[in-house]
């Protein structure tokens, strides 16, 4: 039997899609004709792309959801994007914007047979100045071919993620992602200067500037970053890079209990100040499950013994004896203190193990994913509070009779501590009625009680619409709505995501 809460939102989303039409041939008709042939994958006549042809387009990373699109199309230029937007506008026909598809909250893919409007053939770098580090790229280029663009010129993307080598940028900036490096280089919402958006009715908002300054009034390219393709699409981007450091270093940490984090944060942020570039945290269970997958560098037996978390150092200054120095410094205060707050470090010594230690941290999302199923709640929580957060999940999924191989099979934490991000992830057998229910709303309810974020940096997508009160008051709300009307009064745009 339905419960009341999905039945609730499967009314809400047959609302959401009652005034909206499907492609028809006669739309891909057209489609074939505005856009080159290598542009239009469909099922639908004349085109009859196999049906298992779209389904990694139909797909999430996470094999967590799935849409029925018959019709993707790949435009390559901006003007094409324009004339696709217009007339699925005229028809009523619903597009879903898709970068990468690494998002992880079903934001990427249909919830039913929408369009999917590819950005992957729009991968062009439109401008870079080497002065200024303002970079401006189309929405398709992905994350890592940028980072690899502005190398030669000593700049790096502000922003660097797990998913960088097949996330876009377009993408990235659509759902506002945080990821490694916010700690130092801050929000999007800091570092994106412009952009270049399609409106829901087809029109091109050029707010493509290279400004550093600019108080012109509102700042309108604000409501697209983390607006998840809900109010237009994303096509070019203007970025301010950073100045690579001269030196990186890193090292990883393990802690006898995680009582230790939050002091150790402090010490760590005291004693490496302007050179501290990341604190990234793995719970013990995260570790495991990185080492047992291949992620990265294992520690030793005799290093790991004892640990119950582990805390990833990164350091990235402009003179390398300086940042050595500094580093070597704290390991020592950190080893010969009278109650350590670390059993031991274990620092990079090339540019093999600085990757290594890295991958260690990136690879928990592939290593849990290799495991089972997730469920993955991407929370605001005060860092003191983590271990508590994972272990009283843990506890209640006990309870409830569903941690054992057959259901859950593990809880665990990893994530930004300086952001205050807790990545709590559920790895269960399957996913099933019994472990959403169990989860839900027993952690928003916990996210609530912290007066946190239900999204810290992954978004809402199709996951968290019903989720959004936990963390956005009802006058927010109702403003959110306010806006996407303005935008989007037909609803084209990735409907039933961020709202339901
Ligand atoms: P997609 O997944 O394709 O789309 C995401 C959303 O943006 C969808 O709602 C889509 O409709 C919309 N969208 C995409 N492109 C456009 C566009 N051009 N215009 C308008 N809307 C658009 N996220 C973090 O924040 N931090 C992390 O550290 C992090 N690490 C990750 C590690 C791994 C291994 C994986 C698989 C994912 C990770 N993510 C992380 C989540 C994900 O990678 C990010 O959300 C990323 O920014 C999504 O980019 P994408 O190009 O794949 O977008
Ligand atoms: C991370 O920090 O590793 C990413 O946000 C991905 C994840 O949550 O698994
Ligand atoms: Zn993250």
């Amino acid at each position: 039997m339905l419960s009341r809460r999905l039945f609730a939102r499967c009314l809400s989303s047959r609302r959401v899609f009652s005034t909206l039409n499907p492609v028809t041939d006669s739309d891909v008709t057209h489609f074939t004709r505005i856009l080159s042939p290598s542009s239009v994958l469909s099922t639908l006549s004349p085109v009859s792309t196999p049906h298992d042809e779209l389904d990694i387009y139909n797909t999430d990373w996470m094999g967590k959801y799935r849409g029925k699109s018959t019709t993707v199309l790949k435009p390559k230029t901006t003007e094409e994007v324009s004339e696709i937007v217009k007339w699925c506008h005229d028809k009523r026909i619903p597009i879903v914007p898709q970068g990468g598809n690494t998002g992880l909250v079903g934001g990427s893919v249909p919830l039913k047979d929408e369009v999917i409007l590819s950005l992957a053939n729009m991968s062009n770098v439109r401008s870079f100045d080497p002065v200024s580090g303002i970079l401006v790229a189309d929405a398709g280029c992905i994350l890592q071919s940028l980072t690899d663009y502005v190398a030669p010129y000593d700049h790096i993307m502000p922003l660097d993620l797990g998913a960088k080598g097949s996330c876009q940028i377009g993408g990235n900036v659509s759902t506002n992602a945080g990821g490694l490096r916010l700690l130092r280089y801050g929000s999007l919402h800091g570092s994106v200067l412009g952009l270049e958006v399609v409106l829901p009715n087809g029109t091109i908002l050029d707010q493509l500037t290279s400004l550093r300054k600019d108080n012109t009034g509102y700042d309108l390219k604000q409501l697209f970053i983390g607006a998840e393709g809900t109010l237009g699409v994303i096509t070019g981007v203007s970025i301010l890079t950073a100045p690579a450091p001269q030196a990186s270093n890193n090292v990883i940490l393990a802690l006898p209990t995680f009582d230790n984090v939050v002091p150790l944060f402090k010490t760590v942020k005291r004693q490496l100040s302007e050179i501290l570039s990341a604190f990234e945290f793995i719970d013990r269970t995260a570790y495991n499950l990185a080492v047992k997958h291949g992620q990265g560098r294992a520690l030793s037996d005799e290093d790991v013994e004892g640990a119950e978390c582990f805390i990833l150092v990164e350091t990235s200054g402009g003179r390398r004896e300086h940042d050595e120095e500094k580093l070597a410094d704290l390991l020592e205060h950190l080893l010969e203190a009278d109650k350590p707050l670390i059993n031991t470090g274990v620092l990079a010594q090339n540019p093999a193990q600085f990757s290594s230690l890295w991958a260690l941290r990136e690879g928990v999302t592939e290593a849990v994913s290799k495991e089972g199923k997730a469920y993955k709640y991407d929370i605001s929580v005060p860092a003191a509070t983590f271990k508590q957060v994972v272990d009283t999940t843990r506890d209640h999924l006990r309870s409830k009779g569903l941690l054992n191989e057959d259901a859950v099979k593990h809880v665990l934490g990893y994530g930004h501590v300086g952001d205050g991000n807790l990545h709590l992830n559920i790895v269960a057998k399957a996913y099933t009625p019994e472990i959403q229910a169990a989860l839900e709303p027993f952690v928003y309810e916990i996210v609530a009680s912290h007066r946190g974020s239900v999204s810290a940096e992954h978004g809402i997508g199709a996951m968290k619409t019903h989720a959004l009160p936990y963390s956005k008051t009802e006058v927010s709300i109702a403003l959110m709505r306010k806006i996407k009307e303005l935008f989007d009064p037909r609803g084209i745009m990735n409907p039933g995501k961020v709202l339901e």
